[in-house]
């Protein structure tokens, strides 16, 4: 028998009242604050990645799912949902629409991972990217976008961490410092983050064993080295981060797993749980568009696993409202009836009214039951004597009232 491969999952019937609660959640906020859908393909040339997301990180090192194609290509599925954007931005000329450009997507992501709950190898993501603009108040937006999602979800008890990490002027000097402090810490270090000294020493700080934690919670601080512009553009964004009274926690050692980060860089994550649950991830990145070959344009954006968003919805209990089902079951006795009920429900379905025909040869009682099942509101019943009169019996499933109406008058009957 085969079965899903590790670290993907089937969404099953019962599961997609949440899949479906949140994708209309993500319509209402998008559209709330201007932001338009994109969706591009699964998978990218390669070298897209290895150039935006960077040579040095997990993702580009571990964790592509990257092989050659028919005709020779190099290709890679998607790993992560901002260089796609990019890449769209560029080829499709939006820089000539009124700037930002405010698009979001829902798409799947794919990354081997080593699974674990919340952490899978195709996983979903609803993300945002603003384009062509710099100002912090953006930055803020993107920001209070994302924790308005979670409060229309009703999710509560998150936290948001913030960081500043510089920009291509100001961060030169930080790393230099970062990197003197940890040449002096090389033993305590574990054997990944001697080699991200010289590799990715931004990463060192946000390593999870213990003994680099200690080393890192006491190494210089991004915020301490910024330029003046980065150092004005942080205060102005926390200062709308006050004015939105969106509560927040600086957080030096937050870096984030992807290159392409400028200036503002936060997570989202669940209080209890910590970094390893975050639901939410994002930054800014005013170098991108000019590294994938287009003018300056500064950018900023987010990505939320949908996954996380459902396993932190159950553990809090969340009452989801259940999907809309068919309202109606046709009952049907006698081999007459049969074409009777096919038509009813063909004509039903086409006045909008949801229904469901029984089928084989079962006795009334049974059809009745499986209507029951289905929890249906209404069950009609057609009989040869009904037939023949133009009627139909109209049962109320949940006070098993029961009367004889006119065919021609069902519709009216059962619009909700
Ligand atoms: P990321 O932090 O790599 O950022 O991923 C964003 C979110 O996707 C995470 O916070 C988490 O909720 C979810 N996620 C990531 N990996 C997995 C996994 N293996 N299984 C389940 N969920 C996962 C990015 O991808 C950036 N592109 C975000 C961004 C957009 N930055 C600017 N714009």
């Amino acid at each position: 028998m085969y079965q899903v491969p590790r670290g993907t999952s089937d969404i099953l019937p019962e599961e997609q009242v949440y899949w479906r609660h949140i994708e209309q959640k993500v319509a209402n906020i998008c559209q709330l604050y201007g932001y338009e859908r994109i969706d591009s393909p699964a998978f990218e040339d390669t070298g897209l990645f290895t150039r935006s997301v960077g040579e040095g990180t997990d993702i580009v090192e571990k964790e592509m799912y990257t092989f050659s194609d028919k005709g020779g290509n190099q290709i890679t599925l998607r790993p992560e949902g901002t260089a796609p954007v990019c890449r769209a931005y560029l080829e499709h000329g939006l820089h000539n629409r009124p700037q930002p450009v405010k698009l979001y997507y829902l798409a799947s992501i794919f990354r081997y991972e080593r699974p674990q709950a919340g952490r899978y190898r195709q996983h979903y993501q609803f993300g945002c990217e603003v384009i062509g603009d710099d100002d912090p108040s953006l930055d803020a937006e993107v920001i209070d976008m994302a924790w308005q999602f979670f409060r229309s979800l009703n999710l509560r008890h998150l936290s948001l961490q913030l960081n500043s990490i510089g920009c291509k002027q100001c961060r030169p000097g930080y790393l230099s410092v970062l990197k003197d402090y940890y040449a002096k810490h090389t033993k305590e270090l574990c054997p990944d983050c001697k080699v991200r000294i010289d590799r990715n020493p931004l990463r060192l700080l946000d390593c999870k064993q213990p003994s680099c934690q200690q080393v890192a919670n006491a190494a210089p601080r991004s915020v301490d080295y910024l330029c003046p512009e980065c150092k004005t553009h942080f205060n102005r964004l926390k200062g709308y981060l006050k004015l939105l009274e969106i509560p927040f926690t600086l957080n030096h050692r937050l870096v984030r797993g992807l290159d392409y980060y400028t200036r503002t860089v936060f997570e989202i994550q669940p209080e209890a749980a910590g970094a390893q649950s975050t639901l939410v991830g994002g930054g800014r990145y005013d170098d991108l568009i000019e590294e994938l070959g287009g003018k300056p344009t500064p950018a900023i954006g987010f990505a939320m696993g949908i996954e996380r968003i459902i396993l932190n919805l159950k553990k809090q209990d969340i009452h989801i409202p259940p999907l809309a089902r068919p309202r109606v079951f046709i009952a049907h006795i006698g081999a007459e009836t049969r074409d009777e009920a096919i038509k009813l429900a063909s004509g039903l379905r086409q006045a909008g009214i949801g229904s469901i025909v029984a089928t084989g040869n079962k006795s009334l009682k049974a059809q009745l039951r499986q209507a029951n099942n289905l929890g249906v509101r209404y069950a009609v019943i057609i009989g040869e004597e009904e037939v023949k009169k133009s009627t139909v019996s109209l049962r109320d499933m949940t006070t098993a009232q029961q009367k004889t109406v006119p065919t021609s008058e069902l519709p009216g009957l059962l619009i909700e």
